[in-house]
């Protein structure tokens, strides 16, 4: 797959749509869903630090408000290289997918895949709640 959109999508977000007066590390994120749908957010920071949204819970909830459904790849770009997502960012992106790749890049040409099962193995799901319908 070329990555090459999702990935200017996402240091476009870094650069201009980060809201990031506390820390000032700037964290972009660019998603593609089942349809090939792009949807791109900045971390979201907050006086009370812990109502801070990432950069990948943005473009992920700005998809799923959409109507989206499904997860194919997320690439996420921030101002030094190797940033992974968080705990939380990694329990979302299993909510919404069964095995998407996760994009690491630090420029176009330069970036690492990885899949959500390799991030977060033996993860918690609505299967293991016994939940039935295709949520
Ligand atoms: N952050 C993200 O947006 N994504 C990550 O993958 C790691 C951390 C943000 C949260 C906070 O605004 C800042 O980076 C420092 O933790």
């Amino acid at each position: 797959m070329d990555f090459t959109k999702m990935i200017e999508e996402a240091i476009f977000a870094r650069n201009n749509r980060t809201y990031t007066p506390y820390s000032n590390f700037k964290v972009g994120a660019c998603v593609m869903m089942e349809d090939g749908s792009l949807y791109s957010g900045g971390n979201i920071e907050n006086s009370s630090y812990g109502a801070t949204n990432c950069a990948e819970r943005t473009a992920i909830f700005k998809a799923i408000s959409e109507g989206k459904k499904k997860i194919k790849a997320i690439a996420i770009v921030a101002d030094q290289e190797d940033v992974f997502p968080c705990g939380i960012c990694r329990q979302v992106i299993r909510e919404f997918s069964d095995d998407a790749e996760i994009i690491i890049a630090s420029s176009i040409n330069k970036y690492e895949i990885y899949t959500i099962n390799d991030l977060l193995p033996n993860s918690f799901t609505n299967k293991n709640m016994g939940v039935k319908k295709d949520v």
